[in-house]
């Protein structure tokens, strides 16, 4: 057992460890260092709370941790890097159905239940508005889970007068909440089951009403409110390091989110609303004939260039293929070519997903340019190698208002002297928008996992 001052200072501590944690993350360079301040932080605010003076039950408590530790590890280890979206917002799922038992919990407390004048109206408000906003989150990143697993179907789910039940439904939570806070003992727990279930089907509406293009954006969101739905939960149980640390992760993810939404040229407000990513007008007919080549053709053209970018996406992520195109990048290099990678900022399946994969296939930072910096010199650029990538490569963002991701910032691929698509069929990208870019004169497509075609097109370079 710990006395109240080392709790304390355990808690300053493991929270000064999070912000530090929070900065390293901001950087590949810093990104191990930031995990592993996260690491200590979250050890040390373990230990203060399970070992501090108000804890009983000590026991029950470690062996939870266990068991949900060796689950944790368990999942993190068999989790494909394509899959971690999913379980990121399984896991967000998780923070806000603990928050909707936190504040039950913490309503029914018989200590919470002698609160009288404003210390009990603040502690009602904080039971309300925590499990509102745990509820919404537990319901909004299961349905987030099923669509970026492929289980419900991606496309945005509206129906008329949504806006208007949203608001119906925001009323009478408000009315309910005012019963609640004038309810007497426990008689408030109807209010909050009623609200509970409202909370948990606009989580549900909100989530299928965004189309699978803005899911990135989406997941940051619910980030943001499991973040805010742990704050809550610290103000229920009056634990200053879970209101710290829950309102550092909900600040990052809003401020995240809301750079997403810039990166994808959508407004912040209106996907969170839900309906983009579907559009009324229907795309444009796509004009031209797809070319195909072999891996030598395409290695001949990568010895003839001098400047290549290389574009990656979600399939080089699923074919893995980031250390052989480490090798590649490296013999090319050798060769005396300038070789630069172009990153879209939503490019795979998670935020950063392409820098990580790089990061691990130690591929120089340097040689890793953001959209906006390597869009200007794709016009001098001899070859771009699309690797695995589709809709941000994709024309159409640019040119047709019947798309759906028309708007978003894309990599102008196409302004290139020649660019080679690697993929393995025809198949359109995330959006399920067709792709003119592989019709496009002066684009050629080379067929096939992109692990094997890069392993052929080096070992062509290297002959
Ligand atoms: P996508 O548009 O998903 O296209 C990936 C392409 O990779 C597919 O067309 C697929 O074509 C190809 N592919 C799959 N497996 C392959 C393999 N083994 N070898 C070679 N190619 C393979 O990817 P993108 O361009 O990276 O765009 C990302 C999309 O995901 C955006 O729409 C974005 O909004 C969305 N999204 C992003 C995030 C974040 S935060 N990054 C989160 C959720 C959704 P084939 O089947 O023909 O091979």
């Amino acid at each position: 057992m710990i006395g109240h001052e080392i709790q304390t200072a355990a808690y300053l501590f493991a929270s000064i460890l999070f912000i530090l944690s929070l900065g390293g993350l901001s950087s590949q360079e810093s990104a191990k260092r930031g995990v592993m301040y996260g690491i200590v932080g979250m050890i040390i605010a373990l230990l203060a709370t399970v070992l501090g003076h108000e804890a009983e039950g000590h026991v029950y408590i470690l062996v939870a941790v266990a068991i949900a530790s060796l689950i944790g590890v368990s999942l993190a280890r068999k989790v494909e890097m394509t899959a971690m979206p999913q379980l990121i917002a399984i896991l967000h799922s998780f923070v806000g159905l603990a928050a909707v038992l936190v504040g039950f919990g913490s309503y029914l407390d018989p200590e919470t239940q002698t609160l009288t004048g404003a210390t009990h109206s603040i502690h009602v408000v904080e039971v309300y508005v925590g499990i509102f906003i745990g509820a919404l989150t537990f319901t909004g990143s299961i349905i987030a889970w099923g669509k970026l697993d492929g289980k419900i179907m991606s496309k945005a789910l509206i129906y008329p007068g949504r806006h208007a039940i949203n608001i119906l439904l925001l009323i009478v939570t408000a009315i309910l909440g005012v019963l609640f806070a004038q309810a007497e003992g426990t008689d408030g727990m109807i209010y909050l089951y009623i609200m509970t279930a409202i909370g948990c089907f606009i989580g549900v509406m909100m989530v299928m009403a965004i189309g699978g293009g803005d899911m990135p954006v989406v997941v940051s969101m619910l980030n943001s409110y499991s973040g805010w739905a742990a704050a809550a939960a610290g103000f229920m149980l009056g634990n200053d390091l879970l209101i710290v640390t829950g309102a550092l992760v909900g600040s990052s993810g809003a401020i995240l989110s809301i750079h997403m939404s810039k990166a994808m040229n959508r407004k912040f407000v209106s996907v969170i609303l839900g309906g983009f990513g579907n559009t009324s007008g229907s795309s444009k007919a796509i004009e031209g004939e797809i070319t195909t080549i072999n891996h030598e053709e395409a290695a001949d053209l990568l010895k003839q260039a001098k400047s290549i970018v290389i574009v990656p996406g979600y399939g080089m992520a699923v074919a893995k293929a980031q250390y052989p195109i480490h090798d590649l990048v490296q013999t090319l290099r050798k060769e005396g070519k300038e070789v630069r990678f172009a990153i879209h900022p939503v490019a795979g399946r998670l935020p950063g997903h392409m820098n990580v994969l790089l990061a691990e296939a130690k591929v120089p930072y340097d040689i890793v340019m953001e959209m906006d910096e390597i869009n200007p010199d794709l016009p001098d650029t001899d070859v771009v190698m699309v690797i695995g990538a589709n809709d941000v490569v994709n024309p159409s963002a640019q040119d047709d208002p019947g798309c759906s991701i028309y708007g978003m910032p894309v990599i102008e691929a196409w302004k290139a002297e020649k660019v080679i698509i690697m993929k393995r069929s025809m198949s359109a990208g995330y959006s399920g928008e067709d792709n003119p870019l592989f019709y496009k004169d002066n684009s050629e497509m080379l067929l096939g996992d992109a692990k094997d075609s890069v392993d052929k097109l080096l070992s062509y370079i290297k002959k």
